[in-house]
């Protein structure tokens, strides 16, 4: 399952065809020892700044915990550019779209950003973090989130 979620990635556009998203996934005790890091770093910042500052954070911890599958998402692009950003998003969106497909729930989490150095640290990597995204079988099946009009979002210009 999880490598046909790769493999729709793998087939996203990338500038100049440079492919530079990598995944990490983990599941079982990988993934709890990677979530008990990131939840108590995530503890350490919420003393240092004050819970308020946290935003979604350790909500959004809950739910990478609660998820069967975790994919950290990185970006091994050397050149810098800020489309190497845009393509590696673009796999991201990919892989979400065949979760949806499959049956799966998917979620972004760019919450990841709060402590983004326990990420590359403990896997070990130089690339550079994306995002994560938890995959699991869905057990609700919430009304879509709102969304802008049409009307508020496009010009068309003649
Ligand atoms: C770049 C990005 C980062 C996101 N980060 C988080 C996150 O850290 N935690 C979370 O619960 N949802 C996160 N989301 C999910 C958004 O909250 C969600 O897509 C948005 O509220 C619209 O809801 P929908 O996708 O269910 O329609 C993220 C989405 C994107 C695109």
């Amino acid at each position: 399952m999880i490598l046909k979620l790769i493999e729709a990635a793998r087939w996203a556009p990338s500038a100049k065809n440079g492919q530079q998203w990598r995944f990490t996934v983990l599941t079982g005790n990988s993934k709890k020892a990677l979530l008990d890091e990131f939840r108590g770093a995530l503890e350490k910042l919420s003393e240092k700044i004050g819970r308020k500052e946290m935003g979604s954070a350790l909500p959004s911890c809950s739910i990478m915990e609660k998820a069967a599958v975790l994919i950290v998402v990185w970006n091994a692009g050397t050149f810098g550019w800020i489309t190497e950003e845009h393509s590696v998003a673009a796999a991201v969106e990919h892989l979400l779209l065949k979760a949806h497909d499959l049956g799966l729930g998917g979620l972004w989490i760019g919450d990841v950003w709060y402590t983004p150095e326990v990420f590359s640290e403990y896997l070990k990597k130089d690339w550079k973090l994306f995002g994560a995204l938890s995959i699991g079988w869905p057990d609700e099946g919430p009304d879509p989130r709102p969304r802008k009009s049409v009307d508020e979002i496009v010009e068309f210009l003649r």
